[in-house]
């Protein structure tokens, strides 16, 4: 089972990306969670770019997600919404199918008590728009300075509620591929 992660913070400190490495770090086989190299790769989206010669980052995203049986979205909120490096990196995965039916789990980590929330319902309706299944399970984790330090998150029941989130991910890929008619592993 192949999870593609993917980060809305280009952050070197970021708590989002360290809630991503430790998503990684409890991913066993036979799941397997891949973090993408880094979504400032991408141009900023254009349309004409994209009909005359879709970039290469965009070209490989969009494989990337089409490899993947699901996607571990991780993101901070800006402004009450997602951060535009994510919301760019969606623009390009609009014109493919890839994203198409795959369940897609949203975390969200803030140095603030509402943890993300509004980005995360922001998020959830645009991917719904673009016809993945976002699951129904999230993570909000507020005040993430506390429960991250030094890059890593620390905090024992936010590492308990990202492994459940991972689980419910799972097996909403399971589902999905029932529902394909092909075996679930
Ligand atoms: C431009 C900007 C807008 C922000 N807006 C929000 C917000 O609406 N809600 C929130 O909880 N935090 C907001 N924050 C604080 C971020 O949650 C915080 O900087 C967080 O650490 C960013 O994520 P990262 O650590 O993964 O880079 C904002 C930060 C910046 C720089």
């Amino acid at each position: 089972m192949k999870i593609l992660g993917l980060c809305g913070s280009l952050r070197s400190g970021s708590l989002n990306a360290a809630v991503l490495r430790a998503a990684a770090e409890l991913t066993l086989p036979p799941r397997e969670l891949t973090v993408d190299p880094g979504l400032d790769r991408l141009p900023f989206f254009d349309a004409d770019v994209e009909r005359s010669a879709l970039p290469g980052a965009a070209a490989e995203l969009r494989a990337a997600v089409g490899a993947a049986d699901g996607l571990l979205i991780v993101t901070p909120e800006y402004a009450h919404g997602t951060s535009g490096v994510l919301k760019n990196a969606l623009e390009w995965l609009v014109g493919g199918s890839e994203i198409a039916g795959k369940p897609v789990a949203l975390a969200s980590a803030s140095p603030a008590i509402t943890g993300g929330d509004r980005a995360r319902a922001w998020l959830a309706e645009t991917l719904t728009v673009m016809s993945a299944r976002v699951i129904p399970r999230d993570l909000r984790i507020p005040q993430a300075t506390l429960k991250i330090t030094d890059g890593r998150v620390t905090d024992e029941p936010t590492r308990k509620a990202l492994s459940g989130l991972l689980d419910d991910l799972a097996h909403a890929v399971a589902e999905a591929r029932e529902g394909n008619g092909t075996l679930a592993s």
